[in-house]
């Protein structure tokens, strides 16, 4: 393994996620001289301005490329000039679906030095992870209409949930769980069994029927809305998290704002089946407003390379750009908002590679 060339794909995509690309790829040239590894990363147009002047989202042969590479890099995506959801669909939807990462990993950590907005609160208390089911759900796109544009219309979107879809997420969250094993050693699963009595309840009884094999790992249950309160008031009460793909989307953005925003999220795409391929991206968006201007936070990008190393047999660089950037959050940033980090989008990427 440590021998082989980590082979990347990397789609920087729309507005700022060139830039924050950029910067990870920087920490990634530095750390892989460090660590002593190779790597190669294959640079693709897809986005919004390839989208407006070819039609296309995803090109001939795009998924295939995809699949000879050892993990992939996504800045951004989204584009002014582009109606929401075409890109969203096209793109980060479609590469979920199609190669089939099911796990959406989505660390929420308060990193020394960041703001959370909770009063009071510190690096100890918020140091939790949310697995959020990735593949079906409301996402699935299954629906239609009835009467569409009359008084009368009806629309119907319909939620998917499937048996093996729920026990590979559960049980690769149990994994986790006792791999991090933290002193909590706490799985708990978010849901709705109270409303969804279909749906959720499959996922409450594929839930009792995995932990069987797990007697290691402690089992909580949290009903989605009282997981919001939990969140805000006792986030140190959490240790991971498993969720449906709808509820896990809402809970992820709640939990980004916990760890002091969307300059710092970071989130796995996960296919960890052999021979899956994996895709890691800052979840800040692509932030149009502040493009060009140097002035975007790319440690969310770097931290989701740390990931990616992590995940792509490079485990030791990925813990040494963690360090990194919690030397920088720590000791030299003023801020993760854009604009007002007290250095350029540049500068802090430098800061993290001379940490290293
Ligand atoms: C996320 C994003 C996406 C999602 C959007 C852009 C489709 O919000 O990764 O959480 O809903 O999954
Ligand atoms: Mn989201």
């Amino acid at each position: 393994m440590a021998s082989k060339t980590l082979k990347i794909a990397a789609i920087p995509g729309d507005g700022t996620g060139p830039e924050v690309t950029a910067e990870a790829m920087k920490v990634l040239a530095a750390v892989a001289k460090l660590e002593g590894f190779t790597y190669d990363v294959e640079t693709l147009d897809w986005g919004g301005d390839r989208y407006i002047k070819t039609g296309e989202i995803i090109p001939e042969g795009g998924l295939d490329l995809l699949r000879t590479k050892d993990a992939i890099f996504l800045g951004a995506i989204g584009h002014p000039d582009v109606a929401p959801g075409i890109l969203e669909k096209g793109l980060l939807l479609d590469l979920r679906f199609k190669l089939d990462q099911y796990i959406n990993l989505r660390p929420v950590k308060l990193l020394p030095g960041v703001e959370t907005p909770l009063a009071g609160r510190g690096p100890k208390d918020i140091d939790f992870v949310v697995v959020r089911e990735n593949t079906e759900d409301l996402y699935c796109g299954v629906g239609g209409y009835l009467k569409k544009g009359t008084p009368d219309e009806v629309a119907v979107q319909q939620a998917v949930y499937t048996r093996k879809g729920c026990e590979r997420c559960i049980r690769w969250a149990f994994d986790y769980t006792r791999k991090r094993n933290s002193p909590k050693k706490t799985l708990t699963l978010v849901a709705k069994t109270n409303v969804l009595t279909f749906g959720h309840d499959l996922w409450w009884r594929t839930f009792q029927e995995v932990a069987k094999d797990y007697p290691d790992v402690k089992t909580d249950y949290n009903h989605v809305d009282a997981c919001c309160m939990w969140m805000v008031k006792n986030p140190d009460a959490y240790d991971v998290i498993v969720t449906t793909n709808m509820f896990g989307d809402i809970i992820t953005d709640l939990g980004g704002i916990l760890q002091g925003g969307m300059g710092v999220a970071a989130g796995a795409n996960l296919n960890p089946d052999k021979g899956g391929v994996s895709m890691f991206e800052p979840m800040g968006g692509s932030a149009p407003k502040y493009t060009g201007q140097n002035v975007i936070n790319p440690i969310a990008a770097i931290n989701a390379m740390a990931m990616l190393l992590e995940h792509s047999g490079q485990p030791a660089a990925g813990k040494r750009i963690d360090k990194a950037v919690a030397h920088v959050t720590g000791t030299k940033m003023k801020s993760q908002a854009a604009g007002k980090m007290g250095y350029g989008t540049r500068e802090v990427g430098d800061l993290v590679v001379a940490a290293l």
